[in-house]
Order: C-alpha cells, then sequence, then structure tokens
C-alpha cells in the first residue's frame, strides 16, 4: 500500500493542475484518471478537439467568403473530413501527452483506473487501495440528460458524438442556445449544414449580456443558423438513421416536428461523481448533485476536498484550473485563493464573445448606479482590414468611483482582449486607467481603449 500526502481523482484541468501544483510544492502526489489519456473532457472530447475543428473549420469559410475579395483566387477549397479528424485527434494525442510529460517532470504519480474512497484517508483504484493524507475529488461533469431524448452518440448524439461524427452532417438540429450548442453549430454550418438551434428560453446563452446575445444572434443568422426560441423540446425520435424532434413553442403550446440527419443535445452538464461512494461516505451533495465544500474546498468529510465541475460555480477548465492550484497551496500551507468576480467566459465562435465579472442586469438587479462605456469593432482600423468589423466591446464601470465592474465584447479575438479588462478588474482599476493606457495602433485591442474612453470624456473614432 502506497502512502500518499495527496491523491487527487481525476485529470481534467482541475485535477491535473491541483497534482502538479500541489507536487511543486513538495507534497507527494498521486492523480487517479480512468481514461487512457489525461486530460479530462476539455482535452480529450471538450474544449482542445472543438477548438482544432472552429479554428479549421474558419480557416474554410475565410476562403470561401473572403479570400476573393483580397484578391486571391484559384482553387476552391474542399473538405477531407478523415484529415481534418485525423488532424484534430493529432491536437488531442499532442496536448494529453504534454501532461503525461508534465506528471513525470513533477513526479506526480499516474493511478490509472477508476478511484472510488472507501474511506477518508483512503483511495481504491482496482484492487488496489493507496493512502493519502488528503483526496481532492475533480472527477469533472457529463452532459446532463433531457426527458424524452435518448442519447445514441450517432445520430442524436452529445458534444461527443458530434466531434467525431462518421461524415459531416447535411441537416442538424442543436437542442440548447448555450455554449456548446453555438459552437458546434457554427463548425457545422461552416461546413455546409443547415443548422437549427431550438432553445428553450427567448434568447441565446443566458447569464450573458443581453445587448451581445441580440447581435451575436444576428451575426450567426447571417452565417446560416436558423433559430427557433422560447420552445421546449419534447421528445427525439430516430428512425432509419434520420431523428424526428418534436417541440413546443412556449407562447401558444402548439407541437411542431422538424426532421434532422443529427440532433446535438447541449442542455448543459452535472456533476460526473458516478462510483465514488461518496453517499456512503457522507459526503453532502446538493439536489443538483454538486459536492457541497467551504471557502477552502473543504467536504463535509474531513481530509477530503473537491474542486471544478463537481462543486457550485461556473462549468470552466480555467475555474477548476484556479481552483486545483488554491486548494493546492491551502493543503501546502499557503493562502490558496480564487477570485470568483474575475473569472472570463470565452465562446469560440466568429466572432467570439467573451465576458467577465457583472452585467447590466445583475447591476440592474442589485440598484447599483453605473455607466456603460461601448466602442463598435466598426470604428477599428485593424478589425476593418481583417473582415472583422462586426460587433462591440462594452465596459461597465461604477457611476461614482468609475472603477471597472464588468466588460462584454463580441468580435475579433475577443477571448484575449478580454484579459486585459481582467487584469485592470484584479488590480481594482478605473476606467481611465484603461483610458490612459497607451495602446498600439493598429490594433483590435484599441477598441478595449475606446471603450475605456467612453467610459469617460467619449471615444475618439466613434
Ligand atoms: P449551457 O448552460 O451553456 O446552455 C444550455 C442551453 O440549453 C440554455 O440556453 C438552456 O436554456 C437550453 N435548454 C435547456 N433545456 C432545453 C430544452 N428542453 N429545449 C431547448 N433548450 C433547452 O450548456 P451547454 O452549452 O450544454 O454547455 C455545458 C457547460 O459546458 C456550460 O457550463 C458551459 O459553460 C461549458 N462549456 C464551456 C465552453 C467554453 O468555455 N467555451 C465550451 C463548451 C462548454
Amino acid at each position: 500500500m502506497a502512502q500518499f500526502d495527496l491523491i487527487v481523482i481525476g485529470a481534467g484541468p482541475g485535477g491535473y493542475v491541483c497534482a502538479i501544483r500541489a507536487a511543486q510544492l513538495g507534497l507527494k502526489v498521486a492523480c487517479v484518471e480512468g481514461r487512457e489519456t489525461l486530460g479530462g473532457t476539455c482535452l480529450n472530447v471538450g474544449c482542445i478537439p472543438s477548438k482544432a475543428l472552429l479554428h479549421a473549420t474558419h480557416m474554410l469559410h475565410e476562403a470561401e467568403h473572403n479570400f476573393a475579395e483580397m484578391g486571391i483566387g484559384g482553387v476552391k477549397p474542399k473538405v477531407d473530413w478523415k484529415k481534418m479528424q485525423a488532424y484534430k485527434d493529432d491536437v488531442i494525442g499532442q496536448n494529453t501527452k504534454g501532461i503525461e510529460f508534465l506528471f513525470k517532470k513533477n513526479k506526480v504519480e499516474w493511478l490509472k483506473g477508476w478511484a472510488s474512497i472507501p474511506e477518508a484517508g483512503k483511495v481504491k483504484v482496482g484492487d488496489e487501495v493507496h493512502e493519502a493524507k488528503n483526496i481532492v475529488i475533480a472527477s469533472g461533469s457529463e452532459p446532463s440528460s433531457l426527458p424524452g431524448v435518448e442519447v445514441d452518440e450517432k445520430v442524436v448524439v452529445t458534444s461527443t458524438g458530434a466531434l467525431s461524427l462518421g461524415r459531416p452532417p447535411g441537416n442538424v438540429m442543436v437542442i440548447g442556445g448555450g455554449v456548446i450548442g453555438l459552437e458546434m453549430g457554427s463548425i457545422f454550418a461552416r461546413l455546409g449544414a443547415k443548422v437549427t438551434v431550438i432553445e428553450y428560453l427567448d434568447r441565446l446563452i443566458p447569464g450573458n449580456d443581453a445587448e451581445v446575445a441580440k447581435t451575436f444572434q444576428r451575426i450567426l443568422k447571417k452565417q446560416g443558423i436558423e433559430f427557433i426560441l422560447g420552445a421546449a423540446v419534447q421528445a427525439t425520435e430516430v428512425k432509419r438513421n434520420k431523428a424526428t424532434v418534436t417541440y413546443r413553442l412556449r407562447k401558444d403550446d402548439s407541437e411542431h416536428k422538424l426532421e434532422a440527419d443529427c440532433v446535438l443535445v447541449a442542455t448543459g452538464r452535472r456533476p460526473f461523481t458516478e462510483g465514488l461512494g461518496l453517499k456512503e461516505l457522507g459526503i453532502e451533495t446538493t439536489r443538483g448533485g454538486q459536492i457541497k465544500t467551504d471557502r477552502h474546498y473543504a467536504t463535509s468529510v474531513r481530509g477530503v476536498y473537491a474542486i471544478g465541475d463537481a462543486i457550485a460555480g461556473p462549468m470552466l477548465a480555467h475555474k477548476a484550473e484556479d481552483e486545483g492550484m488554491a486548494v493546492a497551496e491551502i493543503l501546502a500551507g499557503q493562502a490558496g485563493h480564487v477570485n470568483y468576480g474575475v473569472i472570463p467566459g470565452v465562446i469560440y465562435t466568429h466572432p467570439e464573445v467573451a465576458s467577465v465579472g457583472e452585467t447590466e442586469e445583475t447591476l440592474k438587479e442589485a440598484g447599483r448606479a453605473y455607466k456603460v462605456g461601448k466602442f463598435s469593432f466598426m470604428g477599428n482600423g485593424r478589425a476593418k482590414a481583417n473582415f472583422a468589423a462586426d460587433g462591440f466591446v462594452k465596459i461597465l464601470a461604477d457611476k461614482e468611483t468609475d472603477r471597472i465592474l464588468g466588460a462584454h465584447i463580441i468580435g475579433p479575438m475577443a477571448g484575449d482582449l478580454i484579459h486585459e479588462i481582467c487584469v485592470a478588474m484584479e488590480f481594482g482599476a478605473a476606467a481611465e486607467d484603461l483610458a490612459r493606457t497607451c495602446h498600439a495602433h493598429p490594433t483590435y485591442s484599441e477598441a478595449v481603449r475606446e471603450a475605456a474612453l467612453a467610459c469617460g470624456d467619449g471615444p475618439i473614432h466613434a
């Protein structure tokens, strides 16, 4: 029986980062992972493969739509689906092997198999029981199911099946106008599929800025994606490789049916904690299955901690990573901490959507006085040159103090631009601090500065 300071359960972004950080801080660490490769959902069937397909299909879109205008002509691009899948798989392989290398470098032992916790201080993997002073559960999440909808990962798929279809579908119904639905929907639309998104609410990407959501819908519609909003999916039925989706419009309760050769179920995810033995151990969970933790990620059982998608908060890889680092530091006797007020969210479509901090909706709800600085990419020279002028930057600042409270960007490289604002927020900056910072010309980031100027005396290029 091996004795460890820490055993981390799960090698996704939360778990592997936690294991590496703890090892760097001098702890003897093992990480249990049952998949054949490290990296969890994110690297194997989530963030990384979807970004590869988003990149490839964006290149295709550029070639089909913008090359001619820039004076590049000639051969019409053709999709070799097998090769595109191989490229995606190669990207996954490079990343998962990279973590294996980091484990070796940092002397983190990979315990291969699925873990259970028979009692505090013990982790069972296969027939072996390992002892650990502390245990961190980083077991992640799985797609949540929808009543009446049976996933077969061939015709009715989750994001996992959607990333590895045998061939690009001709007609796709996407259930859920959230992050997964719109990223995967974009991929299929760029490959030439007819894509229809059915969303329960009257808007897309709930929780994001409402103005961004509206602009986003308009731009995606221009890219050929259809939307049915305010519609609840009731059931799907598969016959001879075709699916019929039945949904009800909420405004008049009328029932409708649509046919598709692929249905993507993207209606959220739920914590994955199966087989860990939480109940037997006495670990408290919420009704939604999230493990209850305190500020230091401690569960109701001494010596057992939990982080990432398995606990409360946004289901984001980088939130899990930060919690992984924080709990490792806490276990090493340091003061690990995550600032939940500054966790960016990014949707990797084209254009990208990025947000951080408060929205106008949350500020109104809290009765806080705020001002809005907005700048359109139409006024940004670089965006114009790159066919990327659709969208805007919106900064929300405290009306009295000018302190930045949140930001919402739809536009080119929004997912990178947002970090300038994240750093500013971490340092408690005012909009004026951003506005007075020299920004290189011509860059997209000038739009961020202009939005900051718009919080004060006004932007220059609008
Ligand atoms: P989501 O919560 O983002 O969106 C689900 C959508 O489905 C919501 O808009 C909801 O109103 C709708 N919906 C629920 N039931 C429905 C029904 N019966 N009929 C029609 N619509 C219905 O969840 P999603 O997109 O599945 O993503 C899961 C998680 O993974 C999220 O927490 C997301 O943040 C994360 N993720 C993050 C990515 C990123 O950071 N770029 C990429 C992919 C996933």
